[in-house]
């Protein structure tokens, strides 16, 4: 059954070097909130539609890797990671410890999402775990497709963060019971030990195991700087490389997403490769914390699935434009091309999530989550009539940004921004 037809310009990605773009198009929804068609607007049409005219369609965007706690946290200027965490982030996470404090930073961030155009995201909360489940419900509430993750960490830690072993991993085994697949599976579970230098092994094993048997994600960090290596080196000087301890601990595969990979060998992305492990690509964090720039050409070379992260706070941008330019801005001798960058943002976004069946571009039966883009918000002078495909993907690629997205839409549905 038909519930919804959406007539506009669309701009469909199809592959990183291709995006269909069609002139006036249809896009009709089903009552399950699935794609039905994408296509012209058919000259015999007689149905109701939703006039957007003037407006373009794209797929939502999706953004890989986001930290909720830290909305605030951006900007801050003078330190690299270690000592950023230190000074900044840690004290913000603590704050989670009052879940009124999750709700009200939690319902603000998934606003920024809605206007941002953002329609999937993968992300974390702190360790705490009320106030992860608070995180669920405001995601629930404000319609945004995502998986969330309770932070597990259980050495070298603050006091006030650090967790037993066994109650991190049995915290983390409840919310993911209660959360992955909720929603109609709109809502999904990430275990989430935060990084190797504040988890034991025992924890990021059982992480693993818990992600393996429930079919959940499981997210963390590597390799975002050479201060981060050094310690990983210290504090586990058996393993070979870092790629090494996430392969003996089981916690590389298909559904696993590792943010930044910048300081990694040939042969650590080939492994991560042959494992099917995906990479959160964040450069406005990389460049923001002088971390260093993942090697594109190498990671693709290699065959490592990547997509897009803001990666808030060390980003400092909510929206998923600003990384589509800073991915080609922060790589010498590499270009990303408006096409591809359009791709990565979304359908490319999707694979990492292991969602490219579900969502990423205007394919029939894919779930229709979508932004209206108003051109004119980026610029009131253009007229999307006038600009050719290269112009408007141009666009968006480097000027993009929340101004131009009028709204958007999940399983053909319009978020509402006021949701509460
Ligand atoms: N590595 C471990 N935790 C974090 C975090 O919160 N942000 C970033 N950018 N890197 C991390
Ligand atoms: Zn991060």
């Amino acid at each position: 059954m038909k519930t919804g037809a959406f007539r506009a310009r669309i701009m469909n990605p199809v592959s990183p070097e291709r995006a269909d773009d069609i002139a006036d198009g249809l896009l009709e929804v089903g009552g399950d909130g699935r794609i039905i068609s994408c296509g012209p607007f058919p000259k015999d049409f007689r149905g109701k539609f939703e006039d957007l005219r003037g407006k373009l369609l794209i797929p939502g965007l999706v953004d890989v890797h986001s930290h909720i706690p830290q909305l605030d946290c951006r900007g801050k200027h003078g330190a690299t990671l270690l000592s950023w965490l230190d000074r900044y982030i840690f004290p913000a996470e603590r704050a989670f410890a009052d879940p009124a404090v999750a709700v009200d930073v939690a319902t603000r961030f998934f606003k920024k999402l809605i206007i941002n155009g953002t329609t999937t995201s993968g992300l974390y909360s702190t360790v705490h775990e009320e106030a992860t489940d608070r995180c669920f419900e405001v995601a629930r509430a404000s319609g945004v497709r995502c998986f969330i993750g309770k932070v597990m960490m259980d050495m070298h830690s603050p006091a006030e963060l650090v967790e037993k072993t066994g109650e991190s991993l049995a915290a983390s085994e409840r919310l993911c019971a209660k959360w992955h697949g909720a929603e109609g599976g709109r809502l999904r579970y990430a275990f989430t030990p935060r990084f190797a230098p504040t988890c034991s092994e025992e924890l990021m094993r059982g992480a693993g195991k818990l992600a393996r048997e429930s079919g959940a994600y499981l997210q963390s960090h590597i390799a975002e700087t050479k201060a981060e290596n050094e310690r990983v080196r210290e504090l586990f000087p058996r393993y070979p490389d870092y790629v090494a301890l996430f392969e003996a601990l089981g916690c590389l595969g298909p559904k696993t997403i590792l943010a930044h990979a910048i300081h990694l060998t040939d042969d650590e992305y080939r492994r991560m490769a042959e494992s099917e492990t995906k990479i959160a690509h964040c450069p406005t964090s990389n460049f923001f914390l002088k971390s260093g720039w993942m090697p594109a050409a190498r990671v693709e070379a290699a065959g490592v699935a990547y997509g897009l992260g803001t990666d808030v706070g060390a980003g400092t941008s909510m929206s998923v434009f600003t990384e589509m330019r800073h991915a080609d801005y922060t790589q010498l001798g590499f270009s990303l091309s408006p096409a591809k960058a359009l791709w990565l943002a979304t359908v490319g976004g999707a694979r990492v999530l292991s969602m490219e069946k579900e969502i990423g571009n205007f394919e029939a039966g894919k779930f229709a989550d979508f932004c209206a883009v108003d051109t004119a918000g980026i610029d009131p002078a253009y007229r999307l009539s006038e600009l050719s495909t290269d112009e408007v993907l141009s666009l968006l690629m480097y000027r993009g940004d929340g101004r131009a997205i009028e709204a958007a839409y999940v399983g053909g549905k319009k978020l509402d921004v006021d949701f509460r």
